[in-house]
């Protein structure tokens, strides 16, 4: 079957065997760290310290990550399904640059970035790869003490949703790919998608808390269904 518009939505897991951990696994980063304290607004008003300590490492660790088959396969149907003329848009929850080093075009971030800064004060945005801490100032506004990782913290509006909201009410294929579906909004878009008429699949290590709400779902690393799925659909 060809479809016209595909939206993907893309969480940890698609990034898991790149050695990035995902959140809710066992040994995931929730495990390990309070998010009340590491990805909250009062968390970081509390102690920036330790949330710029968080965020320094897990930028750190992204600079020497490589993308895997998965990123790959992604990237390479985008090509072919644009070649084809049809509409390609790759949502991803994820705050590493895994989908950009493997050549996915069309990309929004929803939750932000880890090699961007984000000024709680004038709302300068850009790229950042370096640590952060206490008192760096704004290359836009100067001040001091308030730049911040440009990552969408819970309590916070994730970017770009009405853009998200058009895309899924014209889609005829949603796919999920390596998300546990514990976190809204991006947790409904499934809905949102089957609304609209949408075709949906799963992609995913076991079946997420919204599996029963997919057309398809397959199951297994990300490294391995996802390239045999793409090249199906690509065809
Ligand atoms: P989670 O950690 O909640 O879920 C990761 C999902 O990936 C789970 O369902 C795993 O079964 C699956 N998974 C693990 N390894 C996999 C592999 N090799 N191949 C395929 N799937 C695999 O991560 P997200 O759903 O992305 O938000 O979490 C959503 C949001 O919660 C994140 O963006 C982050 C977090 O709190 C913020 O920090 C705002």
């Amino acid at each position: 079957m060809s479809y016209k518009s595909i939206l993907i939505l893309t969480g940890a897991g698609v990034s898991a065997e790149s050695g990035l951990g995902t959140f809710r696994d066992k040994d995931g980063i929730w495990t390990k760290h309070r998010l009340e304290d590491v990805a909250t607004p009062q968390g970081f008003a509390r102690n920036p310290e330790l949330v710029y300590d968080f965020y320094n490492k897990r930028r750190r660790d992204l600079q020497s990550a490589e993308p895997n088959a998965a990123h790959f396969a992604l990237a390479k149907l985008e090509s072919a399904i644009q070649a084809k003329g049809g509409e390609f848009v790759l949502v991803t929850q994820n705050v590493d640059d895994m989908h950009e080093k493997a050549g996915s075009q069309n990309i929004i971030h929803m939750h932000g970035e880890l090699n961007s800064g984000l000024c709680a004060v004038c709302g300068w945005r850009g790229e950042w790869r370096v640590d952060m801490e206490a008192g760096t100032p704004c290359p836009n506004c100067a001040h001091e003490g308030l730049i911040r990782p440009d990552v969408v913290w819970f309590g916070e509006f994730p970017y770009l949703m009405d853009d998200i909201y058009e895309r899924l009410a014209l889609c005829d294929l949603f796919v999920s790919i390596g998300t546990s579906g514990a976190v809204y909004p991006a947790a409904d878009f499934v809905r949102e998608a089957r609304l609209a008429g949408a075709h949906t699949v799963e992609l995913n290590l076991e079946p997420s808390e919204n599996a029963y709400v997919f057309n398809d779902a397959y199951y297994g690393p990300a490294t391995e269904i996802v390239p045999i799925w793409a090249a199906k659909l690509a065809g």
